[in-house]
């Protein structure tokens, strides 16, 4: 397999210049100008466009079995989705309930429903839903299967959420492996309580969300977090940061040395609380955890991923079907599925409101859609960046390109899309991994099950 990309811009998250790309087999071989190829190359002609480092969505959820039914996506369907978009390696959730199966079962579970079926690579956090001797051993010998990142729930009580002294544990044994712990941090019991004064107050529609979730109850949670966090100098990534209140919890700590970075979700960039407000029921499409804050949070966070303030953009792409699905809420907005997908538009639309309106500049967007996921999560400099030795996978993105997002043209396989008939500016022109062509100008032409699981090693000693 050889590969030659020509005349593009290539932008990483340090430099910009014009070179070509030779990729033999899966990686990277040459960076040069004028580079020859044998006869036998497929050869892009990217003059004219950026050569970017293919992107990394940090969350996602494909399998999800949550609120009484299940996500939508397959992995096929979700992996077409992401190549389409940009995206060439996804790391996924694995969200085994408190108390289902042991966690090692879980672990070798998500991996065969993964493998042999994505089109793109992946690897994944693992969830600690409950922490015991068990758990310990188990989870051990899991990081040493290559997965480098746990994921634990402050929310969710009963289903995910862990208690106080499993948090202390479960921190206290990822600083002993050197793996960095992604947390979901919202109190638990606060919003359980609100949910019950809303409804019993008759507020029952899914602009009521908000309000059984407001900000504090976020900030609080990273405040829990970086207090437990602190307790054992253990490192922690705070999962789709969403107001300032919480953003300012998790800089108060990383200020006083607590070893912490922030994730924001291209939702919050570009939706806010007015959307789950929409009337006819229509805002069940936009209830999600946490809440789409008010708008004015926006700001704030495009100015945080200026400053590098907040490290990465990710989804928490999690498709429920508006039919059938989100309608399990009606009359109750607890039992509204939360989560919006976005897994294929998450790179267009942080390019169009992002670089294209000026707001961050190309270097910025590598590095919080691509960089920063591999540097923090073990895949650096194999993913994330343009260079010799590394996964040739790239994307050649043209900026001239104007769409529309629209449900009827995307691959997720969901029903609705939150962002339908919206412009977008620029779009993936070529999309590759390690060295084959997987999407051309909006189609899938990649092979389904050649994603591979990249394995990680701790680094957050
Ligand atoms: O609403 C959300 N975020 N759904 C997915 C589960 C989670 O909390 O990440
Ligand atoms: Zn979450
Ligand atoms: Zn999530």
């Amino acid at each position: 397999m050889s590969l030659l990309i020509k005349n593009g811009r290539i932008v990483t998250a340090g430099e910009q210049y014009t070179a070509d790309i030779y990729c033999e087999g899966e990686q990277i071989t040459r960076i040069g100008a004028k580079l020859e190829a044998p006869p036998k190359a497929t050869i892009v002609d990217a003059k004219g466009k950026y050569v970017f480092p293919g992107f990394i969505d940090p969350h996602v959820h494909v399998y999800l079995p949550f609120m009484g039914t299940f996500a939508k996506d397959t992995h096929e369907t979700a992996s077409k989705a992401a190549l389409v978009g940009g995206t060439t390696t996804i790391i996924e959730m694995i969200c085994q309930a408190r108390n289902e199966q042991p966690l090692a079962d879980g672990f070798e579970f998500s991996l065969k429903k993964a493998e042999g079926k994505s089109a793109c690579d992946f690897t994944f956090h693992q969830t600690v839903s409950r922490f015991d001797k068990e758990c310990e051993d188990q989870l051990t010998e899991i990081v040493k299967k290559g997965i480098s990142s746990f994921k634990i729930f402050l929310a969710y009580k009963g289903a995910l959420g862990i208690t106080d002294e499993e948090l202390y544990y479960t921190l206290r044994l990822a600083k002993k492996l050197g793996v960095i712990t992604t947390a979901h941090c919202e109190n638990a019991d606060l919003v359980l309580e609100s949910q019950k004064k809303l409804l019993a107050e008759g507020k029952t529609g899914p602009e009521w969300h908000y309000w059984s979730r407001p900000p504090r109850v976020q900030a609080e949670g990273v405040h829990h977090l970086m207090t437990f966090a602190e307790t054992h100098d253990a490192h922690c990534y705070v999962v789709h940061t969403s107001c300032e209140e919480s953003l300012q919890e998790a800089l108060a700590a990383a200020a006083r040395g607590v070893h912490v970075w922030t994730e924001i979700l291209v939702e919050y960039l570009v939706l806010d609380k007015s959307y789950a407000e929409l009337p006819n029921f229509e805002g069940a499409k936009y209830v999600m955890s946490p809440p789409l804050p008010d708008k004015k949070n926006q700001e704030v966070f495009w100015n945080a991923l200026r400053q590098r303030f907040v490290s990465t953009v990710g989804t928490d792409h999690a498709p429920f079907d508006f039919k059938g699905q989100k309608e399990m809420g009606r009359g109750d907005f607890t039992k509204i599925p939360n989560g919006i997908p976005a897994l294929e538009d998450r790179v267009n639309l942080l390019y169009t409101h992002g670089v294209a309106e000026g707001r961050i500049d190309l270097s910025t967007f590598v590095d919080c859609a691509s960089t920063q996921a591999a540097r923090l999560f073990g895949l650096f400099p194999r993913k994330g960046t343009i260079a010799v030795g590394s996964d040739a996978d790239l994307v050649v993105y043209d900026p001239d390109y104007r769409g529309k997002i629209s449900q009827k043209t995307m691959l997720m396989n969901v029903d609705y899309s939150a962002f339908e008939g919206w412009p977008i500016k620029g779009r993936p022109h070529v999309v590759t991994v390690r060295g084959e062509i997987a999407a051309k100008d909006g189609k899938f032409v990649g092979t389904v099950g050649r994603g591979k699981l990249v394995k990680r090693d701790p680094t957050h000693f």
